[in-house]
């Protein structure tokens, strides 16, 4: 079986991009970061391609060339926190093209290798932020909360592919990683019922088990992989 991981060279695409290797699946990332590309692919002894998803043309190019492919798990995306008061609207214009239409790119363009998949699947990667309703988070949480109705609305578009989304909470990653800086860690570790900041590999467990035969009736559902964090608080 192959899957592509979009936005692949670090953090929680990665970390899937592991875990499958691990049990036996090919993998091809794609990112637009070079540098990080040649690394991450060299370690892991996979393909690559230098893909920046909110370009059309280049999705497209990458999707026609490539062997057929069985998953695509949706990961790249950016986050720019900014109060409503206080937007640079290129930052937001930014967030909506890689988290909603590099998505939608990827995924349309890999319609015709999913469809002659014997099973075919797609996970988006969303956040819990598209359910908590924090504020500052600029465009970012409705992002994706557009990417968690376009889950259920392609499950509905595209069966027999599935289409699932993994929302993650706090998750240490080379993206998150100022946010865990000394006592920030343990403070942000309180809030979570589980009582640990969560690694990618928590994700790319769950994401695993979606592209996998043992979810072939499971299509349209969003999975919370939080630690508990967006079920309440452990404070009252
Ligand atoms: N880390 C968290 O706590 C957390 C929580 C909720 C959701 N998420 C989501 O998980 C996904 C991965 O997050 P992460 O923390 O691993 O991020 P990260 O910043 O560590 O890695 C993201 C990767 O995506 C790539 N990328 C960014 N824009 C791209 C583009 N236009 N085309 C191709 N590649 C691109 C980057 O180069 C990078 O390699 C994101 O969709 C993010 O919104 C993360």
């Amino acid at each position: 079986m192959h899957a592509v991981v979009t936005g692949g060279a670090q953090g929680i695409g990665l970390a899937c991009a592991q875990h499958l290797t691990s049990i036996g699946w090919t993998i091809t990332l794609i990112d637009k970061d070079l540098e990080l590309l040649e690394q991450s692919s060299s370690d892991l002894g996979c393909q690559y391609a230098q893909v920046d998803v909110t370009d059309l043309e280049s999705v497209k190019n990458f999707f026609s060339e490539i062997n057929p492919v069985d998953s695509l798990i949706n990961n790249a995306g950016i986050w720019r926190p900014q109060n409503l008061e206080d937007l640079d609207f290129d930052d937001q214009e930014e967030v909506l093209n890689v988290n909603v239409l590099g998505t939608l790119f990827c995924t349309s363009s890999a319609m015709h290798h999913l469809r002659t998949s014997s099973a075919g699947s797609v996970v988006n990667i969303s956040s819990l932020a598209a359910r908590t309703n924090s504020p500052g988070l600029g465009l970012y949480a409705a992002s994706k909360s557009a990417i968690e109705t376009l889950t259920k609305q392609w499950a509905l578009e595209i069966a027999p592919i599935r289409v699932n989304a993994v929302s993650p909470g706090l998750i240490e990653t080379p993206g998150t990683s100022g946010n865990y800086k000394g006592a920030a860690k343990e403070k942000r570790a309180k809030a979570v019922p589980i009582g640990r900041v969560g690694e990618p590999s928590d994700i790319a467990k769950v994401v695993s088990f979606l592209v996998s035969e043992a979810a072939s009736y499971v299509t349209g559902q969003i999975v919370y992989v939080d630690g508990g964090l967006g079920a309440g608080t452990t404070q009252r």
